[in-house]
């Protein structure tokens, strides 16, 4: 019988309730791995942790808010007290931001930026003791191919994204002497509860997105590979490939498709 591969490892999905984050906590235990689930959603957070178990493996939710550094402590404390170490910490959690810089509120842009960014390194710096005692530990960062480019009316969110790249390339590079690998994983358009929990400028609203949203079961499925390869950088969705790809080679027209979508009248009524 085939060994599953993450069996005895222990992996932390942060963002564990919904979406990316509860699929990639059911994907890492069908894989083997016993699997610590943080989210603030207590009722959403249990039904996740039971679709782990029923998958034979462990599971720990932890109600935690990942802003909140006694959260995040309490998180890694009772991760350590079940497991003892932690092989993968999967930094998912996260929340969206739509309107034109102009016209967000300092206390949204901030916001995305303390769940997006300052969460992360946050619950990064913390599990580092406890994935130090695991041979071939990994990070894997959840950013978005809107973190390769800035888009209009995306800004705020944009910023926040590309802040976990550049987080992620110098952590790589710091944590490597250690045999710690450090994984950037960049959805597309996914299906999930993204744009229910994104905040809105005042006025603003998007409209549906005229492509197809990749289900969160494939990124997920995208995120294990990922995982099980140490690959260091993943992009997903075609659409998002091409972007991320036209960015780098012809920026410039890039920009000019770019602005066909940057309406600034176009206001929700
Ligand atoms: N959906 C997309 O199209 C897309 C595309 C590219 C990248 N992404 C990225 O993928 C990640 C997952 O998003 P998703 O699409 O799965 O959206 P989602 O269904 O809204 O999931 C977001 C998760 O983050 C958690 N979260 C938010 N704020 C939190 C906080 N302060 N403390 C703890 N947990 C918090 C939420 O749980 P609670 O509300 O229970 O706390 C939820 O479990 C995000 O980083 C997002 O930026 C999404």
């Amino acid at each position: 019988m085939k060994i599953p591969p993450f069996r005895e490892r222990t992996v932390l999905v942060t963002g564990a309730s919904s979406g990316i984050g509860r699929a990639a906590a059911r994907a890492f235990a069908a894989a083997g791995a016993n699997v610590v689930l943080a989210a603030r959603r207590e009722s959403a957070l249990q039904d996740a942790a039971r679709e782990v178990e029923a998958l034979g493996v462990r599971a720990l939710p932890v109600p935690c808010d990942v802003t909140r550094a006694e959260d995040v402590e309490r998180l890694l404390r009772e991760t350590d007290a079940a497991f003892g170490g932690l092989d993968l910490l999967v930094n998912n959690a996260g929340i969206g931001l739509y309107g034109p810089l102009e016209a967000i509120s300092e206390a949204q842009l901030r916001e995305v930026f303390e769940v997006n960014v300052f969460a992360l390194w946050r619950v990064t710096r913390a599990a580092l003791p406890l994935l130090r005692r695991r041979k071939g530990a990994q990070v894997m960062n959840v950013s978005s191919v809107l973190g390769h480019r800035g888009l209009p009316l995306l800004g705020g969110y944009c910023a926040s994204k590309a802040a976990v790249n550049a987080m992620t390339e110098s952590l790589r590079t710091e944590l490597a002497s250690e045999g710690i690998r450090v994984l950037l994983v960049s959805p597309g358009l996914t299906e999930s509860e993204f744009r229910e929990h994104r905040r809105n400028a005042e006025g603003w609203a998007q409209d549906a997105i005229p492509l197809r949203a990749m289900p969160a079961e494939a990124v997920a499925q995208a995120m294990l590979r990922a995982a099980l390869r140490g690959r260091r950088d993943t992009v997903l969705t075609l659409p998002g490939r091409a972007m991320v790809l036209a960015n780098r080679f012809v920026p410039g027209l890039f920009d000019l498709v770019a602005r066909r979508t940057a309406n600034p009248r176009k206001k929700s009524s």
